[in-house]
């Protein structure tokens, strides 16, 4: 087995969110993670549409406290107390949008690679299967392991650079980061082409 990755008391915040509050928040966000939370795929801004709650809380609380760098994210959350965060969160989670079909190219070599490391990672070279973590289905685990089937390809690129040069550093346990270091640029791209070409979770 995987060292456990974030029990849940390790969250900043263990707060029920209350989605009707979270819809009053989210005005200057629809610019770029859109009305249906769906991210813009080509410049790299996440979808957060149907991700777990507490995750997206944990995340916007890292922003602002500056864990997690990103000036116009610290900018967009940083007067929010964290009951807001909660509430935020769970609008997110609760968003039915459909995908947005992902425009990375199939290629076979490659999504054998990702499949391999999704389902079996790579033991010789110490890579721990991604679903062991975020679901073989990689849809993710309650509460704050998140989904990343369905994600955009190039924000999963860079997300998985950020950890590598030190840049994104606030996961609990550290779990990303150590994972991250060990993945080439083929794996990478690999890994984001196949994952963005994957369903994200279904409208609940
Ligand atoms: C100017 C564009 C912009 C605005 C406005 C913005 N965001 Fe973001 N957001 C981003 C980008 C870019 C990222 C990815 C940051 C990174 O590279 O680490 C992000 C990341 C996030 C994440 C982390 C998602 C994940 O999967 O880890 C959450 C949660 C989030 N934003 C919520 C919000 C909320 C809520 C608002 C409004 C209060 C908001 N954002 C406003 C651009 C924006
Ligand atoms: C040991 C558990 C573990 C393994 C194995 C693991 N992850 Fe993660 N991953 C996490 C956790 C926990 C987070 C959330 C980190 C945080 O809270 O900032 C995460 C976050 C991510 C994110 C960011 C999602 C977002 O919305 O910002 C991506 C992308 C990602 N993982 C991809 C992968 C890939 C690809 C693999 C396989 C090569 C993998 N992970 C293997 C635990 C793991």
């Amino acid at each position: 087995m995987w060292p456990l990755v974030a029990p849940a008391d390790a969250l900043p915040s263990a707060l029920i969110g209350n989605s009707a509050h979270g819809a009053q928040l989210v005005g200057a966000c629809n610019s770029c993670h859109g009305k249906g939370g769906e991210g813009v795929a080509n410049i790299a801004f996440p979808r957060l549409a149907g991700q777990l709650g507490p995750y997206l809380a944990a995340q916007m609380h890292d922003f602002a406290a500056g864990t997690r760098h990103r000036a116009v994210m610290k900018f967009a959350v940083k007067d929010m107390s964290e009951q807001d965060l909660a509430d935020v969160g769970a609008y997110y989670a609760a968003m039915n949008t459909p995908p947005t079909p992902s425009t990375a190219a199939p290629d076979a070599a490659k999504d054998q690679r990702a499949m391999q490391l999704v389902n079996q990672g790579d033991a010789a070279n110490g890579i721990a299967a991604c679903g062991s973590c975020h679901g073989f289905d990689g849809l993710g685990r309650a509460p704050d392991v998140p989904y990343i089937a369905g994600q955009h390809a190039s924000y999963i690129s860079d997300q998985i650079n950020s950890w590598q040069m030190g840049d994104r550093h606030s996961d609990r346990g550290l779990a990303m980061a150590a994972v991250a270091k060990k993945l080439g640029a083929y794996d990478i791209a690999a890994l984001a082409s196949w994952l963005s070409r994957q369903a994200p979770p279904a409208p609940k």
